[in-house]
């Protein structure tokens, strides 16, 4: 939710702030798209060279072609998802402040800017704009007009304010200096030679550095060409290791695709191998990527609890099935936003897991708060690396996904149902519910399935075709069972996202309780056909309710099993997968659904990378 890039470098002031800058926020865009803007620091120590423009970043791009900023030697950037005032080029950062000395962007919310704006305007300062951020600028102009230096102003600011931000200042007469400050939203510093780096994301300056390190809650970091100081908010300096970013530049890229959607389809067989790779030791052991939960502690939990939103919550939903059979442990999935308003049961003997691609979903880091402060384990299963949730969890589990740049979720999808399955094969070999042979036979059917995705992708021209066809529909209805369910309810999310159709999946048994009232003629319905293979009364069981759709009019498309003969009896159209043991068929299953909504959204001419109202990383509650 709102991206940000910082940049200062020791060159002779020129362009390479302002075009670091605008490259970043190019690949920050997926955060937020409402509106754009720049500030340079030129060598003027009067004011800041500043362009923003509502929409998206293409508009500010256009501006700056014909009004080139000024030389620079560092420069901030903002890409916008609009909470606090309607999306208008007065309100998008930066914002000014000290007769435009200064320049201050921001992720998050400032809760108590209410108050702290009418404390400013009785002081007689003038507001151009309807955000929360105005109020921290004016805040620090008050400390830098008082001669105080820009780090320590933020750090006297920050105390002052109440709830989630990054926020990154320049002042004019510091030119090569960058301040940041960070409470419940991201912020990653990169490291360069002769030039520094700010980012909500590393993907933000990856193809300029791979070092980086992560500011963490309640910090400041002043970054210059060749230091970064890293402080708390009193001041006192914070040691901390870099690391080294996995990903690579070109994972970022388009790689030959027309937009990131299509490409991270594609990526899917990837991300499932990568997630896959080398996790389970030959005794049978997880290999986490931090922390620790002893096996102890695991072996005594009663219950797990899954807190997750969105897509992240379904695949937490596919892997309740899984760590259920497999481990005989009891498995809630909870949306995280939902958990700790209902004053859960959670104790030491509770194993929290928490999914996030972005690791920095407000909704679930209060969650993971929630559970830890009742003593719970927590272990979280995430993509991004260093991210909060990753940080705060007590064990973390990476999904090697690789950068999701879409807005809506795809790869990651696949690969966080993927190490739900690899926690759930460790935990019964860890609790004696299976045997290694088992064990074994398990993963051998985990490593066989992205070369069935990529059959998937290979076959998924009639999908494409048929989503073409449907571009004037007004709502279409999925159905599942078991893990079809799940897949379900994700098929109707990626069209609502993507193509902005009304899309509900419900479980094929709950129709007849009461939404079979909406099927009339015409209304088309996608079905995830249980394997004739697993448990033969579901499949015959699924086939009833498309027969109940169908008598009442409704054209139905299934997803089914390579050879199940008698799907065709009862659809329209067939699109088939690969066989694949049931409780892992969601991941091929879901494919051929998401590529109908990027396809049907593409014929509707809608950006399937940025849709609308959307932002990737949801930061704020
Ligand atoms: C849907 C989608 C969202 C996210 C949800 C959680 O396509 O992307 O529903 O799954 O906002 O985000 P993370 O996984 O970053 O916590």
């Amino acid at each position: 939710m709102c991206g940000i890039v910082g940049y200062v470098g020791a060159g002779e002031p020129g362009a390479r702030p302002q075009g670091v800058v605008m490259a970043g926020l190019a690949r920050l865009e997926y955060r937020g798209y409402d509106s754009a803007g720049i500030a340079a620091v030129t060598t003027d120590t009067s004011h800041v060279d500043m362009a923003k423009k509502s929409g998206k970043l293409i508009n500010l791009a256009k501006a700056l072609a014909e009004h080139p900023l000024g030389a620079a030697t560092a420069a901030i950037g903002h890409t916008r998802w609009a909470t606090h005032g309607a999306p208008t080029d007065a309100n998008a950062h930066p914002h000014l402040a000290a007769g435009g000395r200064i320049a201050i962007i921001h992720n998050g919310i400032i809760e108590n800017f209410a108050a702290l704006r009418a404390e400013l305007e009785a002081e007689g300062v003038a507001f151009l704009s309807e955000t929360d951020t105005e109020v921290a600028g004016h805040l620090l102009a008050r400390e830098v007009d008082k001669g105080v230096g820009l780090a320590d102003a933020m750090r006297l600011i920050t105390r002052r304010l109440e709830g989630a931000f990054t926020l990154l200042a320049v002042d004019a007469r510091e030119p090569r200096t960058v301040v940041g400050a960070r409470r419940n939203s991201p912020l990653v510093i990169g490291l360069g030679e002769g030039e520094n780096f700010l980012g909500s994301d590393v993907v933000a300056f990856i193809e300029h550095t791979r070092t980086a390190l992560e500011l963490h809650q309640d910090e400041v970091v002043e970054i210059t060409p060749d230091r970064v100081t890293i402080t708390d908010m009193k001041g006192l300096v914070v040691e901390r290791e870099p690391y080294h970013v996995d990903w690579d530049a070109s994972a970022a890229q388009k790689g030959g695709f027309s937009t990131f959607m299509e490409k991270e389809i594609h990526d899917q067989p990837t991300a499932v191998a990568d997630t896959l790779r080398g996790r389970i030791d030959d005794r049978g052991r997880l290999q986490l990527d931090g922390g620790i939960i002893h096996e102890t502690v695991l072996n005594s939990i009663d219950k797990i609890i899954v807190v997750a939103c969105g897509t992240a919550a379904y695949a937490g939903l596919v892997g309740r099935y899984a760590i259920e059979h497999w481990c005989r442990i009891p498995v809630e999935v909870e949306l995280a936003h939902e958990f700790r308003y209902r004053d859960p049961v959670v104790g030491v003997r509770t194993l929290v897991v928490a999914i996030s691609q972005s690791g920095e979903t407000m909704d679930t880091i209060m969650a993971v708060r929630h559970a830890q402060q009742q003593g719970a384990p927590v272990i979280a299963i995430v993509n991004t690396q260093g991210s909060t949730i990753a940080r705060e969890a007590d064990a973390v589990l990476y999904t090697r996904a690789g950068p999701e740049i879409a807005v809506a979720s795809t790869k990651a999808f696949l690969a966080q149902i993927t190490a739900v399955y690899l926690l759930g094969i460790y935990l019964a070999e860890l609790r004696g519910n299976k045997f290694p042979d088992e064990i074994e036979s398990l993963l051998e059917q985990l490593d066989a399935i992205p070369s069935k995705i990529q059959r998937v992708l290979d076959t998924s021209e009639p999908i494409r075709e048929l989503a073409r066809t449907m571009a004037n529909e007004r709502t279409v209805l999925f159905l599942g069972r078991h893990v079809g369910y799940p897949v379900a309810l994700e098929g109707a999310l990626k069209l609502k996202e993507l193509a902005y159709i009304h899309a509900e999946g419900f479980a094929a048994g709950e129709l007849k309780h009461g939404p079979i009232a909406l099927v009339e003629e015409g209304q088309p319905v996608f079905i995830v056909l249980p394997s004739p293979r697993g448990r033969e009364s579901l499949h015959a069981k699924v086939i009833s309710n498309v027969q109940e759709v169908r008598a009442r009019g409704a054209r139905t498309f299934v997803i089914a099993e390579e050879g199940d003969t008698d799907a065709a009896n009862y659809a329209e159209q067939v699109f088939y997968v690969p066989s694949a043991p049931v409780l892992m068929t969601p991941l091929l299953s879901v494919v051929p659904l998401q590529i109908f909504a990027l396809e049907l959204a593409a014929a509707k001419g809608y950006d399937v990378d940025q849709p609308r109202n959307l932002a990737k990383s949801v930061t704020v509650e």
